[in-house]
């Protein structure tokens, strides 16, 4: 069985004091088991030292972006063997706000997803269509393609974890019904099953991300495919506990 997964990404917020009070609130609520729910939390990267060293031990840490290869003259970027220096586990990559505003091709997010594998990093990669694309009727032609920009780099998929986040339902609060979560994963683990291999389908979560809040989570997490959740704006409230008890 695919180990339940629960990521907040953070964005772009925060200040330290507020940062310290999430990081509070997180340590001491009561959730399941790492058993049962794995979960990650991605700051800004002037955080990730402290959130790395005050957050619970269960409970682990992520980056929000790395660059594509090994550091040097890239003013402004930070590489993914910094992020393992300071024992980051996890990094998203492929978010399609950078996708979007930053120009992020594709083949440079895959490039990414196969750098930060080979460095020793864990990766959420992030893809999902806009509102024009699914009105078009090509959602899954557009996951597809982002998914094998990443499956034509990466052997090895067991540090993967996938997550689906149509653009229309990031932050607008129309967050996808049960049942449009669940196509497109299923689609998506067919993809995978086709493209790659029948273990690499059944063992890498996909994850549904846009507008999910303690309200819908139940739902959504109860869907076959959906394996958890990658969380915005919810993320940063308490809120976020109830999130991650859906996986029970
Ligand atoms: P919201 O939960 O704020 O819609 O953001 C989702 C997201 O982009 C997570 O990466």
């Amino acid at each position: 069985a695919r180990k339940f997964f629960v990521g907040g990404n953070w964005k772009c917020n925060g200040t330290a004091e507020e940062v310290k009070k999430i990081v509070n609130t997180l340590n001491e609520a009561q959730v399941p088991s790492q058993d049962v729910v794995e979960v990650v939390v991605s700051p800004p990267y002037v955080f990730l030292p402290l959130v790395k060293s005050t957050l619970r031990s269960d409970f682990f840490v992520a980056a929000q972006n790395c660059w594509v290869k090994k550091g040097g003259a890239f003013t402004g970027e930070v590489s993914a063997e910094m992020l393992v220096n300071l024992d980051i586990p996890w990094v998203i990559l492929g978010h399609s706000e950078r996708r979007a505003i930053l120009n992020e091709s594709n083949e440079f997010v895959g490039d990414k997803v196969a750098y930060a594998l080979a460095q020793g990093l864990k990766v959420i990669a992030c893809v999902g269509e806009t509102l024009e694309e699914r009105e078009a009727g090509s959602t899954m032609d557009v996951v597809a393609a982002q998914t094998k920009a990443i499956a034509d780099r990466v052997s090895n998929w067991s540090n993967v974890v996938i997550a689906y986040e149509p653009v229309w339902a990031i932050g607008t609060g129309k967050v996808a019904s049960p049942a449009q979560a669940q196509e497109v994963h299923d689609e998506l683990r067919k993809w995978l099953a086709k493209n790659v291999s029948a273990d690499v389908a059944a063992t890498t979560r996909i994850i549904y991300g846009g507008s999910v809040n303690g309200g819908n989570c139940k739902e959504l997490g109860g869907q076959a495919d959906v394996d958890g959740f990658l969380v915005g704006g919810a993320s940063l409230k308490p809120e976020f506990i109830d999130i991650i008890k859906a996986a029970e």
